[in-house]
């Protein structure tokens, strides 16, 4: 990235329609993406693969699975699991198409911009902050219950009034309780994770690389070691009655929880705001995308599995409750290495997401729709600082004060709500433009498509009302942007189109 600019708009970049719907042709899109060589083209399958890793192994396996089981769906937590999983691979179809086909930077946002029209794309551009900002603040929640667990086992201490969600009943050593103010080590990782990011940690995939495998390491171990304690009786029943509300147990609980782990997906679309970093996007991102998806549904199944085997569901409810599990199979100091796999996994998790954050406010700065300083770049560190700084302190905040299942159920249905329009926009485009070359192609596209988006709608309807009234605000404050500054300025608009 080098100085604020705006996307080069050829006479044939919008067509189509004019005001709300205009759209950016896929073909000007591939030939901004050839010229544009400013992001260097340095990964690989490989790369691609654990960079999706790195992004979606996280706070859904090592936090919601406990909440998950505790609260809503007993031992059928894995069904859960199953049902997300099922949802994330239809849409993970959708994305490799798309992605394989306009490999840029921006992710849903550059895809609907090609599709659905300017309108549509900003709705998805600003419900991807709900989902890359807002999951940097569940995740870290989520390290915020690991360090100070961790850090228990050396007997240091975190105030309790400091160490989570306002109201949270927190227990102390001796084993009474207090009521915690806010969370601070959650704002600290931000601002740690911040700071790197100004200065420029997103060379590193080779760092990326061995937090993967000390993360995947941790979570096999944990499946090698507490496998053996599993105790059968502790699957009963698999699906506790319904206790009268939707979201507790029965089969409504367990779609409920699905709706609340799909959280543990979200992150694969992470390599897809690489693609401009790929070296050979075509065949590549499909192979990221899809292959980090199904290695971790598969963890997350027998993760699950064992940690409701190990362990009374009911007991799962707690800040890291698969250090937990390892505690109660009597795993010793393995319970410590998970630890510290988790705080090391988090960090490596949020920073992911902030950095697909700002990648998707660059592009939409490039587009014309967000002013140009979000594109300014840091003159020592070649940074889009401003950017890094601005969304920190943005996410710090409910990071603060958020207990992480309220915060989960935001970030999923934000980004149900992205895969719902991607699923449908890939569809879309196949009629409309059946002969675009498409290096990946969805295989039975009138089945995958659909059921994506059907899934993944049928999983919000499944969230609560808060939490629907949430996006609903979110969305709001989002067309007022849009109608107040992006509409005018857009590059599309400023040739005329508008
Ligand atoms: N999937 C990521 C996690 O579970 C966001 O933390």
């Amino acid at each position: 990235m080098t100085a604020p600019s705006k996307a080069p708009v050829s006479p044939s970049a919008a067509q189509g329609t004019t005001g709300l719907f205009r759209r950016k042709s896929v073909t000007a899109l591939q030939a901004e993406a050839a010229g544009d060589h400013r992001l260097k083209r340095a990964l690989g399958p490989l790369n691609l693969t654990a960079l999706g890793i790195g992004a979606i192994i996280g706070t859904g396996i090592f936090v919601l699975t406990g909440t998950v089981a505790a609260q809503n769906a007993g031992p059928a937590v894995v069904l859960s699991f199953v049902l997300a999983g099922i949802a994330s691979i239809f849409a993970a179809l959708c994305y490799s198409e798309f992605a394989s086909l306009v490999p840029m930077a921006g992710s849903a946002y550059t895809y609907s911009y090609a599709t659905l029209g300017e309108f549509i794309a900003w709705i998805i551009g600003w419900d991807l902050v709900l989902e890359y900002a807002l999951s940097a603040t569940t995740v870290a929640i989520g390290w915020s219950g690991y360090i100070v667990s961790f850090l228990k086992d050396f007997g240091i201490h975190i105030p309790a009034a400091w160490q989570a969600a306002r109201g949270t009943v927190v227990t102390l050593a001796d084993g009474t309780t207090a009521t915690a103010l806010f969370n601070l080590p959650a704002v600290l990782i931000i601002a740690i994770v911040t700071t790197l990011l100004v200065v420029g940690i997103k060379e590193s995939a080779s760092v990326n690389n061995v937090i993967v495998f000390i993360k995947l390491a941790v979570v096999i171990l944990f499946i090698v070691l507490a496998a053996p304690h599993v105790n059968p009786d502790n699957w009963q029943p698999f699906i506790p009655p319904n206790t009268g509300d939707r979201e507790h147990f029965g089969f409504s609980g367990v779609v409920a929880g699905a709706a609340i782990v799909f959280f543990a997906y979200i992150g694969f679309d992470a390599v897809s705001t690489a693609a401009q970093e790929a070296k050979n996007p075509q065949r590549d991102m499909p192979i990221g995308i899809i292959g980090s998806l199904i290695i971790c549904t598969i963890l997350y199944i027998v993760v699950a599995a064992i940690a409701t085997g190990v362990m009374p569901y009911n007991q799962l409810d707690v800040p890291d409750p698969i250090a937990r599990v390892a505690d109660y199979a009597g795993l010793g100091i393995f319970s410590s290495l998970i630890k510290l796999g988790a705080i090391a996994g988090l960090t490596s998790v949020i920073l992911v997401q902030l950095l697909g954050q700002s990648r998707v406010f660059y592009s939409m700065s490039r587009d014309g729709l967000l002013p140009p300083f979000v594109q300014k770049i840091h003159p020592r560190f070649r940074t889009p600082y401003i950017t890094s700084i601005v969304t920190g302190l943005a996410v710090a905040i409910p990071a603060a004060i958020l207990p992480v299942r309220d915060a989960a159920k935001l970030v999923s249905i934000g980004t149900l709500l992205a895969f719902v329009i991607v699923c449908t926009g890939v569809l879309i485009l196949r009629i409309r433009e059946p002969n675009l070359p498409r290096p990946f192609k969805v295989p039975f596209i009138w089945f995958v498509a659909p059921a994506g988006a059907l899934s993944a709608a049928y999983l919000m309807f499944y969230l609560d009302l808060q939490t629907w009234v949430r996006l609903l605000i979110w969305l709001a404050i989002g067309l007022a942007i849009y109608f107040l500054y992006s509409r005018t300025h857009s590059n599309l608009s400023s040739r005329g189109q508008a």
